[in-house]
């Protein structure tokens, strides 16, 4: 079970367990950490589950593409390190993992 660190704009820090298979934005709500309303509950349809890979951990996923990407233009302040934590799939080697979560969310 991998643990995950969500850090809210305002800096505080929530750690989760995920479950190998599971969306990084299932952990996060699954926990209650606050910032992502994940309204379209994972189907790629909304945006509000953005959050930023933590610069240290770029290497262990992959960039927007398809889809997500095309849905990240809604998302507020894009940056090159946006996903969609409903796109994101927690594996073994995301053990440690730091996502920022953007001010536009609360
Ligand atoms: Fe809606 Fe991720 S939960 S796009």
């Amino acid at each position: 079970m991998p643990i995950l660190t969500f850090i809210e704009h305002n800096g505080t820090h929530h750690q989760v367990k995920g479950e190998i298979g599971q969306s990084v934005m299932q952990a996060a709500t699954f926990a209650s950490v606050p910032g992502l309303p994940a309204d379209c509950g994972g189907a790629c349809s909304c945006a509000t589950c953005h959050t930023y890979v933590d610069e240290a951990w770029l290497d262990k996923v992959q960039a927007a593409q398809g889809m997500e990407s095309d849905m990240l233009e809604y998302a507020f302040e894009r940056r090159d390190n946006s996903r969609l934590s409903c796109q994101l799939i927690i594996s073994e080697d995301m053990e440690g993992m730091v996502l920022h979560l953007p001010s536009s969310q609360f």
